[in-house]
């Protein structure tokens, strides 16, 4: 398997989530192609690595990368949030979340996430779970998809956007991404359509972000997850966009010694992506890391 996602942020995760024991319990909530994963094996060479990710396909992909592990690589197909909520095994050292899809998913999935190519508009992480991307785009009535757009794509075109995609949709069902593609640009004022980035961009964003449930799932392992840490572990998430972003921080917050807490917030501001990786890496350029940490008394949640 030749990766093509590029992990972000590489030398950060592993020095703020540097196990605090020798033989550590190492969770890698979005495994993707297994970047992260593979760092911390060759890092650590006594932690045991469980790799989860939500999509078989892609968790198939990590599986090949790492197959030369498998005596400390574990790998669980399924969701995080899910797993964690149900985790009965022994609390984790480390618990790392690398949140959205990956570049695969954008480029070689054929499942529609990018507005660049022409797929069949889908959008799911998994094939059994609910409603794809062209169910809501065909289905939900002008004012939810309206909505849809606005609180998941931060997207001040959402009302024209809707519709447009009303008034296209009763001529033939929008099945394919490019035709979802030229419908929203052409919904969107000139300006915005010639924008810094692609006019249908926010609205490819919120639909995978409905489709995946993804900002639910975010909450739920913000709940759980940081509970079930050992004590002196370590929770770290990276975020792409303001939504996911502002649901860590105020978890964190919440969290934190300094207000009504025991965690330790290891990341007053955010990290973020050096010159050099943004510049290497365009997609890392809007990630956001933050890390708490569990006392080694064991806090009160
Ligand atoms: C940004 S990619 C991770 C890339 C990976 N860290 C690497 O370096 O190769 C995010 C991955 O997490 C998965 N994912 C996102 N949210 C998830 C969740 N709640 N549960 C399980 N998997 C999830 C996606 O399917 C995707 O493969």
């Amino acid at each position: 398997m030749i990766p093509i996602h590029v992990s972000v942020m590489p030398n950060e995760i592993l020095e703020y989530l540097k196990p605090s024991v020798d033989q550590p319990l190492i969770i890698d909530g979005t495994l993707g192609e297994g970047g992260h994963s593979l760092r911390f094996l060759q890092a650590y060479p006594q932690a045991k690595v469980i790799g989860i990710d939500a999509d078989s396909v892609m968790a198939r992909r990590a599986a090949d990368r790492l197959s030369d592990w498998t005596d400390r690589f574990e790998l669980h197909i399924g969701w995080t949030d899910e797993v964690l909520r149900d985790w009965e095994g022994p609390g984790p050292d480390v618990i790392l979340m690398d949140l959205g899809i990956s570049t695969y998913h954008f480029d070689g999935s054929g499942r529609g996430f990018s507005f660049k190519s022409d797929e069949p508009l889908d959008m799911r992480l998994t094939d059994t779970d609910g409603d794809d991307a062209s169910e809501l785009v065909n289905g939900l009535g002008e004012s939810d998809l309206a909505d849809l757009i606005f609180e998941f794509g931060e997207e001040r075109f959402s009302r024209r956007i809707a519709k447009r995609i009303v008034e296209e949709r009763r001529r033939s069902r929008i099945e394919d991404s490019a035709t979802l593609a030229r419908i929203v640009a052409s919904a969107v004022p000139a300006k915005a359509r010639h924008g810094r980035i692609h006019a249908a961009t926010r609205t490819f964003q919120a639909l995978r972000i409905a489709v995946n449930d993804e900002l639910g799932r975010l909450e739920r392992l913000l709940e759980t997850a940081p509970g079930l840490l050992a004590p002196g572990g370590r929770l770290g998430i990276i975020s792409f966009h303001s939504l996911e972003d502002r649901l860590v921080k105020r978890r964190f917050r919440a969290l934190d010694r300094r207000y009504d807490g025991t965690f330790e917030v290891l990341t007053r501001k955010p990290l973020v992506p050096s010159e050099e990786e943004a510049k290497a890496n365009p997609p890392s350029r809007s990630a956001k890391f933050r890390v708490i940490e569990k006392p080694i008394d064991g806090g009160i949640i």
